[in-house]
């Protein structure tokens, strides 16, 4: 199976995962069940999630589980908001929400609801359950090249249930969404840097998913007074500097990776090396060109969108640096990052693959007052090497969560 990512090719890295999936579910049901009892201590009085609170905000984060969503309810929580995080843990890991709740134990910081967004009745009850007053919609399925592999299940995972998700919005009344988009949405498109203008032509059903997504949004805003800000991210590396949370996509979604994990599985050698595609497009190195956002930027942006969003409006914004970096670049800020040297074979160019990718950032600085400041590729990466390094097996090890 082939992915494709930045001229990075992942075609030999199958894995004997089967047994390690299974263990993997069978400590997820564990956790959830003791994830559940924790909560479940407070039945009999009524939840201070179900109702407003004057000066506390309640934010929905949906996929809070997930490598970005965590790392967003981290921030949220640090900052006092009120967090509820939706899950059906399909990718997500429970080890992140419980490193969450031992950081804020506290009654009504932090409720996990085990929840699959595609069912709509389990939606609505949620939302009729909990006072909410935004909604953080993170929850999707996001591999480019699993996409062209299983198109249905990326419409119903992100255009389906983004509907779901606002058709409970507006029943409930909650009237403040922000919404997870991606450069994705744009294609191949020929003039760089790419501005919220550049016209949004997707190349694959990952791409054309979200696109419908951002339709269905605008459409219901021009008819409702909600506060929407859609961020299109550009490519997310990094985690937590304090270390306590990280990426870990399951062991059998590797193949589908990104190349920051690919870099690390090179690293640790759990590839022999990396296969870079192409070394003669038009950019300085002859490698293609990328935009690489570290998570606690990507984070920041999201909150600062939460504080601005108005009724009414709609924000569309660049998550982005700025910046283009090549392959080269960051398999050499890899090797410096992980002290690894990791061995890399240059082959031929991939057919589809586009030379650069980068956003122009200005509008999200002009009006969110925004910009990316983790900018240095190699200290990005060192940060989640640390983590990877100290969670070899994800948050699934005894160390993955007690040392977080
Ligand atoms: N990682 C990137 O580089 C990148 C770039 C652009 C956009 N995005 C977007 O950011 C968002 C988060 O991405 P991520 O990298 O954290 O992915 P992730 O896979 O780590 O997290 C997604 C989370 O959503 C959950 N989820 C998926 N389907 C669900 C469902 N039906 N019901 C409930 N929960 C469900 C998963 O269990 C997981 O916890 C996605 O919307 C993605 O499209 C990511």
């Amino acid at each position: 199976m082939r992915v494709r990512e930045a001229g990075m090719d992942y075609a030999d890295s199958k894995r004997k995962s089967n047994v390690v999936g299974k263990i993997l579910f069978a400590a997820m049901v564990i956790g959830l069940f003791f994830l559940v009892l924790n909560q479940s201590s407070s039945f009999n009085t009524p939840s201070p999630f179900s109702h407003h609170e004057p000066g506390v905000t309640h934010v929905l984060v949906t996929g809070g589980a997930g490598y970005i969503g965590s790392h967003a309810a981290l921030r949220l929580l640090k900052d006092s908001y009120r967090v509820t995080i939706v899950d059906n843990l399909s990718r997500g890991n429970l080890g992140a929400v419980k490193v969450l709740q031992n950081l804020f134990p506290e009654v009504g910081r932090l409720q996990f609801i085990y929840a699959d967004l595609g069912d709509s009745k389990a939606v609505n009850k949620i939302f009729s359950e909990n006072a909410f007053d935004a909604v953080i919609h993170f929850a999707a399925v996001a591999y480019v090249g699993e996409s062209t592999l299983e198109p249905l299940r990326y419409y119903h995972n992100i255009t389906s249930n983004t509907l779901v998700v606002l058709e409970a919005m507006a029943s409930h009344g909650v009237n403040t969404l922000i919404y997870s988009s991606t450069c994705a949405t744009y294609g191949e498109p020929e003039k760089m840097p790419i501005t919220e203008q550049t016209s949004q032509v997707p190349i694959n059903p990952y791409g054309k998913a979200k696109k419908m997504s951002e339709d269905i949004i605008l459409d219901f805003s021009r008819s409702s007074d909600m506060a929407v800000m859609i961020l299109r991210y550009f490519n997310v590396i990094g985690s937590d500097p304090e270390g306590r949370l990280g990426e870990a996509p399951r062991p059998e979604l590797r193949e589908h990776g990104r190349i920051s994990g690919a870099c690390f599985d090179a690293a640790s050698g759990i590839l022999p090396g990396l296969k870079v595609k192409g070394i003669d497009y038009n950019t300085p190195d002859g490698t293609c060109v990328r935009d690489y956002i570290d998570v606690t930027d990507l984070v920041d942006a999201h909150v600062k969108a939460l504080a601005k969003a108005i009724p009414g409006k709609v924000g569309i914004y660049n998550v982005g640096t700025g910046k283009g970096r090549s392959v080269k670049e960051f398999v050499e800020a890899c090797k410096k990052a992980t002290g690894v040297n990791i061995k890399v074979e240059f082959l031929s160019r991939r057919p589809g693959d586009y030379a650069e990718v980068y956003s122009d950032p200005s509008k999200i600085k002009r009006e969110l007052n925004w910009t990316a400041k983790h900018t240095d590729l190699q200290e990005s990466l060192r940060i989640a090497w640390r983590w990877q390094k100290s969670h070899q097996n994800g948050y699934a090890t005894p160390s993955g969560t007690a040392s977080s």
